[in-house]
């Protein structure tokens, strides 16, 4: 008997049974698979379908028939038209329940056949992001800055923002009322990257600039007028160059004994509160002595932190800014045992030679390590690998590549670093099987 399948326009009543990667929820329409964004296990919505693909059903709620028990009313007031969260409607202990509900279900589908403890660290729900990109728009004569509405481009005009933390959102405000005073400047700015020290005693912001730079140096005035700045320039659309107009493009932040400095368009962690516990939890699960790699280093987070009792730590990091960061926390940490090696991480490894039995710490960007990574990682038949990824269609992916190269994960962790977002942290250790 052939079903009818869904349409285009589809007006559908169905049952979320459960929450998916990317803040969508699954239902089921006469067997066949219906997605609904913002959808919450346990919900019933009735819902039109807006798009159908190639085994992929979408279908916007229209009507909420009966909400799931741990339903809220969403504590920031923009939530239904901002794209920046995708689970202000849902109780906290949900949402940490929910992510390790996904992540359980990436290593299922990835064949890692991992069923047992994961591990979930949670984070305070507000004030957590210290790092911040948001999207300036001119709009019928006024400025907007803030997040994408969800699905388009207009944006957002965020006046308050939770996740953000208030000096920095002080901020913002601040550098768009600046930038509104000389709008024909202002034009050439799409998006503003803001950065704060962890003590507050340092505000960044890096304006995306279109066209030649020596023009934005009118902006410099700007600067005077967002006070709580102490650091302001350009990143050129072009390449990415940072031209100063302001201050000192550097913010601070403590984990532990050790300091560090990043660019603020090197990467950092931008969960202030998590980042202490997610360095620990990776020197615990990689401890040990011996020589330590850390693939996709950033500005050294991982390779100072495992310096204390390793032979010798090599830190790989291609991006040319947060590798001089690397060097010079290296360089104020004292620590002559860490190295840091500024080339891309596929070519580092055909190129370090493998030694006494190491342990590798690989934290690569949302795209994964790879396969071609993860098979010359297990060549080097590391004692252990610490696998510390933002997204888990990629991890699982990559572990599906480490379980074909003999390592399986036996410790598994989620850290919550974008509260009230769809994005989770894992840490993974994985060992020869
Ligand atoms: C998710 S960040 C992790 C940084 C660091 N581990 C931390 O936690 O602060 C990924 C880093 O990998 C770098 N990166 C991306 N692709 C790379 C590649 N193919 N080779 C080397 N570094 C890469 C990026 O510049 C970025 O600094």
């Amino acid at each position: 008997m052939s079903e009818r399948r869904v349409r285009l326009g589809d007006v559908l009543d169905l049952a979320i049974e459960k929450g998916v990667y990317r803040g969508l929820g699954l239902a089921r329409h006469e067997g066949q698979v219906v997605f609904v964004p913002r959808g919450l296990p346990g919900d019933r919505v009735r819902a039109r379908v807006e798009k159908v693909g190639r085994g992929f059903v979408r279908a916007g709620a229209e009507v909420l028939l009966s909400p799931a028990p741990e339903r809220r009313q969403p504590p920031c007031p923009l939530f239904e038209r901002c794209g920046g969260c995708a689970y202000q409607h849902l109780g906290y202990e949900a949402q940490l329940r929910l992510k390790e509900a996904v992540l359980r279900e990436s290593l299922a589908r990835a064949g890692t056949g991992w069923d047992g403890p994961i591990e979930v660290v949670a984070s305070p729900e507000t004030g957590w992001r210290s790092r911040a990109r948001f999207h300036l728009q001119p709009v019928a004569g006024e400025w907007r800055l803030g997040l994408h509405e969800e699905g388009t481009h207009r944006v957002v005009d965020l006046d308050s923002c939770l996740q953000v933390t208030p000096g920095l959102v002080g901020a913002a405000r601040g550098l768009l009322a600046a930038l509104a005073a000389q709008p024909a400047w202002a034009r050439r700015v799409s998006e503003i990257a803001l950065a704060e020290s962890d003590d507050g005693s340092a505000r960044v912001g890096a304006l995306a600039w279109e066209g030649d730079p020596a023009d934005g140096s009118r902006l410099a005035a700007v600067a005077s007028s967002a006070p709580r700045l102490t650091g302001l320039g350009l990143a050129t659309a072009e390449d990415r160059r940072y031209v100063g107009l302001h201050g000192s493009p550097y913010v601070e932040t403590a984990v532990g004994d050790l300091r560090y400095r990043a660019h603020v368009l090197s990467f950092f962690q931008a969960n202030r509160h998590l980042v202490g516990p997610l360095v620990e939890r990776v020197r615990e699960w990689s401890g040990g002595e011996g020589p330590v790699l850390d693939l996709f280093a950033g500005v050294g987070l991982f390779a100072l932190a495992l310096a204390d009792g390793a032979s010798g730590v090599i830190a790989v990091e291609q991006d040319a800014r947060s590798s001089e960061d690397a060097e010079w926390n290296r360089e104020r940490a004292g620590l002559d045992n860490v190295r840091i090696v500024r080339t891309e991480v596929a070519a580092a490894l055909s190129a370090l030679p493998a030694g006494e039995p190491e342990r590798v710490v690989l934290d690569p960007p949302r795209t994964g390590a790879g396969p071609e990574v993860v098979r010359a990682i297990a060549e080097r038949h590391p004692r252990l690998v610490v696998y510390v990824s933002c997204d888990p269609p990629t991890l699982g992916r990559d572990l599906a590549a480490f379980a074909s190269a003999g390592y399986v994960p036996d410790r598994v962790a989620v850290f919550d670093m974008f509260p009230d977002t769809f994005h989770l942290e894992t840490v993974v250790r994985l060992v020869p099987r």
